[in-house]
């Protein structure tokens, strides 16, 4: 007798033909409502392996109800929406997608930084409303990117291609993090480590954020932290809005000592603080770090190898640990 057909839910859809490979061996159930939606209802109590996005939430409650539950493919490199001791207590493997998106974000991070320094969003929306007048020396100044001061909050992969992106623009970088890079890695970077996250604050011209969430990240960015940053500093966040107290953020931007922010992911996705959406010095990208086409196809892809292998009793290309 032929064994059964795996059943794997996927979220979405999905770019790539990575869903395609999927149907020549499995029976695949698509839904863009996802883990919510009823198509899951109906077959979770008999789906071997999900493919799962940042918006599907995978608990303890949603693993009771999917007894057969071997692997969690998730089409992201933060792991934030997945309990991983839940998944670990019943065996159930998760993996993530790291390395494929690594210079996309850093891309993203990098444009994020000059937009929010050089006014360059405030000031397309200036000129579209009509509200260029002609040059004059002291019109929309902003802060200087070039030569200043980077501080790297969290040095994985895509902190790495950030420190990377600033030598090319002939930046100071400095980093924190718990464990310090080796010398090699350090020297490779041009990067000097930090041991306290308040230190860097104080040294840095520009903050960026690539830190995972974390119980021990979520409002890092507390209204104290904040208060702490350089009169006249930039703060980039391409990691997770959690990451972030939006409101307090909100009024260091207003009072200072804030100058500009770069935002691409918020706390409540898809909603934006008001407090955030009334500030004309915040660039507001829609969580769009990966969303280079052929970024978005390796992820798609990776996370569906990683079913596959599980499936096949192999061992996951990208487990998370
Ligand atoms: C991730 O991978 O965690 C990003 O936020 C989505 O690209």
């Amino acid at each position: 007798m032929p064994r059964a057909r795996a059943i794997v839910f996927v979220s979405g859809t999905l770019p790539g033909a990575g869903v395609t490979l999927l149907r020549a061996s499995c029976v695949v159930v698509q839904d863009d409502e996802g883990v919510r939606s009823a198509a899951f209802a109906a077959c979770r109590a008999d789906v071997e392996a999900v493919v799962v996005l940042l918006t599907d939430r995978i608990d303890a409650a949603f693993l009771e109800g999917s007894p057969r539950l071997r692997v969690v493919a998730n089409v992201a490199v933060g792991v934030d929406n997945v309990d991983l001791e839940a998944c670990r207590a019943r065996g159930v493997v998760v993996t993530n997608t790291p390395d494929v998106l690594t210079d996309a974000t850093a891309d993203l991070a990098f444009g994020l930084l000059l937009a929010a320094a050089r006014r360059i969003a405030e000031g397309d929306r200036l000129v579209r409303a009509g509200g260029f007048i002609g040059w004059t020396p002291t019109f929309m100044l902003g802060a200087r990117v070039h030569g200043s001061t980077l501080g790297i909050v969290g040095m994985g992969r895509i902190g790495q291609a950030m420190a990377r992106r600033a030598r090319g623009f002939g930046m100071h970088v400095v980093y924190t993090q718990q464990a310090r890079l080796a010398a090699g890695t350090e020297a490779e970077l041009g990067a000097t480590f930090v041991a306290a996250l308040d230190d860097l604050l104080v040294a840095s011209d520009c903050v960026s954020i690539h830190c995972p969430l974390t119980p021990g990240t979520r409002r890092l960015f507390d209204a104290d932290r904040l208060a702490r940053m350089k009169p006249g500093s930039v703060l980039v966040n391409t990691a997770r809005g959690a990451i972030v107290d939006e409101a307090a953020l909100a009024h260091a931007l207003e009072a200072g000592p804030l100058a500009a922010a770069g935002l691409d992911v918020f706390e409540d996705e898809p909603r934006v603080h008001p407090s955030l959406l009334a500030r004309p010095n915040v660039v507001l990208a829609p969580h769009i770090g990966s969303a280079d086409r052929p970024t978005r196809e390796a992820m798609a892809d990776k996370a569906i190898a990683n079913v596959l292998e599980v499936l096949a009793g192999r061992q996951a290309l990208t487990p998370v640990s």
